[in-house]
C-alpha cells in the first residue's frame, strides 16, 4: 500500500507529499488497508482454533486504531491501567482484554478486577497474592492465567529477548506447577491459564514452537495434578522484515506447525501480536533541513528526530530510508540520516545509499507504524508529531502535533519563584 506512483510515493491513493503540505513534517502514516490485511492474515492462519487474537495495544495505541481492530472483532493485550482505559475508551470489550506486565501496581490491578477483563496474566507469585486481596477488596473474582519462562532462545536483539531464564518475564517452567497449584487455591482468583511470550521481532517458528511444546506439557503435568486449565496463550512476536533480505515471519507455516501442539490442549487459544500488524502499515516522514558535508561523511539532516522515532539510536534498529520523490538520476550517493537532536545517537541510518536529495525533500522512514509514535518523548522540548490515517483516497489526522501549550501542561511555579 505504499508505492511509487508517477515517481511519487504514495500510500493507498494519497501522495504522501500532499500530506506533508497539508499537515507539515514530521508526521507519522498509516495505511488502514495494510492494517486490516495484516489483522486478517493472522485471523486466517489460525482460523481454525477460533483464537482470541488479543492485539498488543503496546504496539500502537492510538484510539483510532484500538477501535479499528475492535471493529474485526480483535482483543488486546495490555500492559498497564493506562493502556486499559485506553482499550475502553476506544470501545474494546472488557471480555477480551488481557493484562501483562511485571510491575502492576494495586490501583491497576483494581481497575482491571473491576473492569471485569477477560484475565490478568501473572508473573509472580507475589502478584497472585495481591490480585487476590484487590479482587476481595472489590467483592469480585477475577480470572488469572500464569505467564511461564520456558528459556528457549529466541535470536533477536537483547533488549526484546524476554523468554530466557535470565529475564525477568514470567515463573521458571521448572517452579511453576509448585506456584500454580498454590495459586490455583487462593481466594477469588480462577485460574485459568498458561502464558508465554518468547520475544519480539523473531522471524523463524522454532522458538514459538518450543515454547507452545513447553506449555503443552506443563499442562499435561498440571492436569494431572487436578489444576484445570482452559486457555493457552502463545503471546506475541511474529517479526517483519525490516531489512530487504529479511524475510518476516511466515505465519502460515507457524500455524501449520503449532496448530496441532495447540488443539491436543483443548484449551481456547490467545495470540498477541503487535508489530507483525502495525509495522509495515506505517511509515514516519521527515523533511530535510540540510545537506551537509563532513571531511569523511554526508549527512542529511532531517526534522524528525530521535524523540519521533527511537528504534534506531535504541536498538540500533534498521529502518528502510527511501525518498518520497523519486529521481530520475541513478546516481547514489552514502549519507547518514540524522535528526537535529543534541545526541549522537541521533540517527535514523548510517552509510545509506541514497539518490542526490536536497534541502526541502521528503523522506520516509519504513515500518515504523509500531513501537514508534507511543515510544515518541518530548525530549529537546520538542513536539510530538502528528498521527495520519489513510483510507483510499482520503486521509483523516487522528492525533493533532502536538502544541507548544501542550509542552508545559501540568508545569507549576513553586512559590518561590512565582
Ligand atoms: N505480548 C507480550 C507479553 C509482550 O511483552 C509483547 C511485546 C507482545 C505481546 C507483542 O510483541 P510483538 O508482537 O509486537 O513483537 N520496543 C521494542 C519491542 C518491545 C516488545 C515488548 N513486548 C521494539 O521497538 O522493537
Amino acid at each position: 500500500m505504499f508505492i511509487y506512483k508517477n515517481g511519487e510515493l504514495t500510500c493507498e491513493k494519497v501522495k504522501l507529499s500532499e500530506i506533508a503540505s497539508e499537515v507539515g513534517t514530521p508526521f507519522y502514516v498509516y495505511s488502514q488497508e495494510t492494517l486490516l490485511r495484516n489483522f486478517r492474515r493472522i485471523k486466517n492462519a489460525f482460523a481454525s482454533l477460533n483464537p482470541v487474537i488479543a492485539y498488543s495495544v503496546k504496539a500502537n495505541s492510538n484510539l483510532s486504531i484500538l477501535r479499528l481492530f475492535a471493529h474485526e472483532g480483535s482483543g488486546f493485550d495490555i500492559v498497564s491501567g493506562g493502556e486499559l482505559i485506553r482499550v475502553l475508551k476506544a470501545g474494546g470489550l472488557p471480555e477480551k482484554i488481557i493484562y501483562a506486565g511485571v510491575g502492576k501496581s494495586i490501583e491497576e490491578l483494581t481497575l482491571a478486577v473491576k473492569s471485569k477483563i477477560m484475565m490478568v496474566n501473572l508473573e509472580s507469585e507475589a502478584e497472585a497474592e495481591i490480585l487476590s486481596k484487590v479482587a476481595q477488596n472489590a467483592r469480585s473474582t477475577v480470572r488469572a492465567a500464569m505467564r511461564i519462562n520456558p528459556d528457549v532462545e529466541a535470536h533477536t536483539h537483547e533488549y526484546i529477548t524476554t523468554g530466557k531464564k535470565e529475564n525477568k518475564f514470567g515463573v521458571s517452567y521448572k517452579s511453576a506447577p509448585a506456584i500454580i497449584s498454590r495459586i490455583a487455591r487462593l481466594p477469588n482468583i480462577e485460574f485459568v491459564g498458561l502464558h508465554v511470550h518468547v520475544g519480539s521481532q523473531i522471524l523463524d517458528t522454532s522458538a514459538h514452537v518450543s515454547g507452545a511444546k513447553r506449555l503443552a506439557s506443563l499442562l499435561g503435568t498440571l492436569r494431572s495434578e487436578g489444576v484445570e486449565i482452559r486457555t493457552i496463550n502463545i503471546g506475541g512476536g511474529f517479526g517483519i522484515g525490516y531489512m530487504d533480505h529479511e524475510k518476516p515471519m511466515n505465519v502460515e507455516n507457524l500455524s501449520r506447525k503449532i496448530i496441532p501442539i495447540l488443539k491436543k490442549t483443548g484449551c481456547r487459544v490467545i495470540l498477541e501480536p503487535g508489530r507483525f500488524i502495525v509495522a509495515p502499515a506505517g511509515m514516519l516522514i521527515t523533511s530535510i533541513n540540510y545537506v551537509k558535508s563532513g571531511d569523511q561523511k554526508q549527512f542529511a539532516i532531517v526534522d524528525a528526530g530521535m524523540s519521533d522515532l527511537i528504534r534506531p539510536s535504541l536498538y540500533k534498529a534498521y529502518h528502510r530510508i527511501i525518498p518520497v520523490k523519486e529521481t530520475s538520476s541513478r546516481k547514489k550517493i552514502e549519507m547518514d540520516i540524522v535528526g537535529p537532536i543534541c545526541e549522537s545517537a541521533d540517527f535514523f541510518g548510517k552509510e545509506r545509499r541514497l539518490p542526490q536529495v536536497k534541502a526541502g525533500d521528503l523522506l520516509a522512514i519504513c515500518d515504523a507504524g509500531a513501537y514508534g509514535y507511543v515510544m515518541a518523548s518530548n525530549y529537546n522540548t520538542r513536539r510530538r508529531p502528528p498521527e495520519i490515517l489513510v483510507k483510499g483516497n482520503r486521509f483523516f489526522i487522528i492525533k493533532k502535533r502536538e502544541s507548544y501549550d501542550d509542552l508545559f501542561k501540568g508545569e507549576e511555579f513553586p512559590p518561590h519563584l512565582k
